[in-house]
């Protein structure tokens, strides 16, 4: 089963949004299998954003992701990871569609209080980054009594 890797940055957390992100995903039928609150050291943010050193924003980037906690997650579900991206919405404010969390929540292209893989290969990387092979749990969600 794909797997991703999804974090509410510290304004996320500070604006108290950590429920309403969780929820919608649940409520998408994606499965949280790794969950914790962790405040990122400057370390393993250079190594989670290698890829975008050098650009303008870089340092910013880090002195953000690593000013508070964030809740970092493993989700897990059928094609979880396009899926998220697009509940995610796109990260310029003005293009980020109304009914995407960022289109409903954020105006501000730095501070956009989540973060979710964009591919395969990146999600397999973040989560080896964040998450100790013990601290993801899989497990099955009861059967629910679906009408047919
Ligand atoms: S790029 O250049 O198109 O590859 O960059 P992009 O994919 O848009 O963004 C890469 C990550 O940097 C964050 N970002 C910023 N952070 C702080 N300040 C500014 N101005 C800024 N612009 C982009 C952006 O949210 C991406 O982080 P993640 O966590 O992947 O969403």
């Amino acid at each position: 089963m794909e797997k991703s890797f999804v974090m509410v940055k510290p304004d996320g957390v500070q604006r108290e949004l950590v429920g309403e992100i969780i929820g919608r995903f649940e409520k998408k039928g994606v499965k949280v299998i790794g969950l914790k609150l962790m405040v990122i050291s400057e370390e393993l943010a250079r190594k989670h954003y290698a890829v975008h050193e050098g650009k303008s924003f870089f340092e910013e980037l880090i002195k953000f992701i690593t000013s508070g906690p964030v809740v970092a997650m493993v989700m897990e579900g059928e094609g979880v990871i396009g899926v998220i991206r697009k509940m995610v919405g796109a990260t310029k404010p003005g293009d980020a569609d109304p009914g995407t969390i960022r289109g409903d929540f954020v105006l501000d292209a730095g501070q956009n209080i989540i973060h979710a893989s964009d591919s395969k290969e990146n999600a397999e990387r973040e989560i080896d980054l964040f998450f100790a092979k013990e601290e993801i749990i899989e497990y099955s969600l009861a059967v629910r009594p679906w009408i047919y």
